[in-house]
């Protein structure tokens, strides 16, 4: 009850404010006929809103316009029974789309227009039905009326009102493109355009006033954050010079996993591991040190800071969600959201900045030139030279989350296909042999190993709709004319598994990219794995080599079996990123060729 009266009646406030906020000739009717009535005597009261027949008109044809229940609420037939003539058999579904129904052109001129006066005359017959009609009408109508009359009279009695921000005009546009020919328009010809990011209520809470590289607006800050990346921090040239970090980060990964067996073969939450390795390698680049020691890796300590750290970065919140369509939600605060959001961002906050802290303080007392070249050091010396530039970047989750999920599932599909494994080690085996860990400069010799990660990334992607991108002006795509402020979502979950364009589309296929090289084509805005365009994955070939190697050593070293059939599509829930708290565990054994170069590492 609290629930049913609540909702509608606050979605009908906000639509009755927009509407008058977008129409001030008729706010400043209704304003006129409360001061006529009332003056300035008193607040209005619950008695005068039956006075007030203009009021009454203006929350008519907001629900009108706007109810709070598009399609009624679903009826269900106890008997069979006939309409208009037609045969409906018991237990059917009704539904009622009065949301049609009283926009009809054919029942109400100029149907889509807010026209209150139409109301003046009086409505007959059922073709405004907001409440419903019947035996199951809702019974608190009368209730609604007044509440809301009384709440939308007193705002306009008291206050003067302007907009501010966009218009709520019932619908945010949305375009979702799912086919290679569309994406292409929209990263080549439409890049510009669509380079933005929108606002949401997780970008509001998560991006430090959308100063975070992956939420900045297309403008002078991501300009500056993308020259940094591509030219600097993620270029080929630096990536080569720090290739020995990442080499190293495997070495020390794969020796204490090597420990944690102690030789024999052993149950493993692979999970954890590779979360340790990608914040340990993420946090190394970012800030010059591990996250977990060596020894707490696996561990009860370990574990604790893993689950610490994957509740603060790796946190299941949808980059949109329904409070950014219907603002009203939020305010009502809809499924805690917002709450989960806000502590979220308090603790990423006190995470970031006791890291920088931290950073500042070692880097005075050691003077140390190492901590210079890594991406906290670079963006505070940027901050010395243009204060206003923010350094509480979430780059490092950008990298953490994809890496690790992207390693997790490349993981999962090689359990679950032995052959691919068997193929995989044995190109490692031909190309690296059993004498030494494989390093970078190995990768362009292993093939298979990239199509392996290609065809994960191809199947489950970490995120499968992208991030979403916002056109900035008018512009076209496919001959469609989509509008300025529209929000584009790229379904490559539903482009890299087109059967259009991919044979046996749902089967796990490294081969089919050594298959493609030939074709004309090739794998443009196919596999757009990394996204397309201005805004596409600056950490694309870290983010690979990192994966890489991990795969590699692990493949490499160790033999691997199954915990069991496992359901892989159904640990996708393909919404806007996988289960995040479903592990995937294994038994591994040291190869015995491996074992004494594993002591040695
Ligand atoms: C397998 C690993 C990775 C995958 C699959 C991946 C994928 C993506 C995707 C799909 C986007 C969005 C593109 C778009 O909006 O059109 C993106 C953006 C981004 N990624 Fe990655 N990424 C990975 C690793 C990394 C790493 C290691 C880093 C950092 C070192 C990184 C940093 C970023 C940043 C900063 C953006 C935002 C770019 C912008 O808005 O201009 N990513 N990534």
């Amino acid at each position: 009850m609290f629930t049913a009266g609540t909702h509608t009646s606050a979605v009908t406030m906000e639509w009755a404010m927009s509407l008058l906020l977008n129409h001030p000739e008729v706010m400043k009717k209704a304003r006129l006929e409360i001061d006529n009535l009332i003056g300035e005597t008193h607040p209005l009261e619950e008695p005068d809103i039956l006075k007030l027949p203009y009021l009454r008109c203006i929350i008519n044809e907001t629900l009108r316009l706007f109810p709070a229940g598009p399609l009624l609420v679903p009826h269900f037939s106890t008997q069979d029974c006939t309409i208009e003539g037609y045969h409906i058999p018991k237990s059917t579904i009704l539904f009622v789309n009065i949301w049609e129904i009283q926009r009809d052109s054919k029942i109400w001129e100029e149907a889509n227009e807010f026209k209150p006066e139409r109301f003046e005359r009086g409505i007959e017959g059922c073709k405004f039905i907001p409440f419903g009609m019947g035996r199951r009408a809702c019974p608190g109508s009368g209730l609604a009326m007044r509440l809301i009359g009384l709440v939308l009279g007193l705002f306009i009695q008291c206050f003067e009102w302007e907009r501010i921000g966009d218009e709520l005009d019932g619908s945010m546009p949305v375009l979702i493109v799912s086919s290679p020919s569309a994406v292409k328009e929209c990263f080549t010809k439409n890049d510009i355009i669509f380079a933005n990011r929108p606002r949401s209520m997780a970008g509001d809470w998560l991006t430090f006033n959308y100063t975070a590289y992956i939420w900045a607006p297309y403008g002078q800050l991501w300009k500056i954050l993308r020259r940094l990346t591509v030219m600097e921090l993620l270029s080929s040239n630096n990536l080569q010079k720090t290739s020995n970090v990442r080499d190293q980060e495997v070495v020390n990964f794969t020796r204490s996993f090597f420990k944690f067996c102690n030789g024999r073969s052993r149950n493993v939450d692979l999970t954890n591991w590779i979360c340790t390795f990608s914040f340990n390698l993420m946090n190394k680049i970012v800030a010059g040190r591990h996250l977990v020691s060596e020894e707490d890796a696996g561990m009860g300590k370990g574990i604790a800071m893993i689950k610490r750290l994957k509740g603060i970065f790796i946190v299941d919140i949808p980059v949109l969600n329904m409070c950014d369509f219907l603002p009203l939600l939020r305010w009502i605060g809809y499924k805690g959201m917002e709450k989960k959001m806000s502590l979220v961002h308090n603790q990423r906050n006190e995470f970031l900045n006791n890291l920088l802290e931290e950073f500042r303080q070692e880097k005075v007392s050691v003077g140390n030139r190492e901590k210079n070249n890594t991406l906290i050091g670079t963006l505070l010396s940027l901050q010395e030279s243009e204060p206003e530039f923010y350094t509480e970047d979430v780059i490092f989750i950008a990298g953490t989350d994809t890496s690790s999920t992207s390693l997790q599932w490349v993981m999962r599909l090689l359990l679950a296909h032995p052959e691919a494994l068997h193929k995989l080690r044995a190109e490692i085996d031909s190309q690296v042999g059993n004498e030494r860990l494989l390093n970078e400069s190995d990768l362009t010799k292993l093939p298979y190993l990239r199509s392996v990660i290609n065809e994960t990334l191809r199947l489950y992607h970490p995120v499968p709709l992208l991030l979403p991108h916002y056109s900035s002006e008018d512009c076209t795509v496919g001959g469609y004319d989509v509008p300025k402020h529209t929000i584009l979502l790229v379904n490559i979950w539903a482009i890299q598994r087109d059967p259009k364009v991919w044979k046996e589309p749902n089967e796990f296929k490294p081969e089919r990219f050594k298959a493609m090289e030939g074709e004309k084509e090739g794998l443009n805005n196919k596999l757009i794995s990394f996204g397309m365009g201005r805004r596409s994955c600056p950490g694309a070939t870290m983010g690979t080599r990192a994966i890489s190697l991990a795969l590699g050593a692990l493949i490499q070293c160790f033999d691997w079996q199954s915990m069991g059939e496992e359901n892989l599509e159904l640990s996708y829930n393909s919404r806007i990123n996988i289960q995040k708290n479903k592990s995937l565990e294994a038994i591994y054994t040291p190869r015995s060729n491996f074992v004494q170069l594993l002591s040695q590492l």
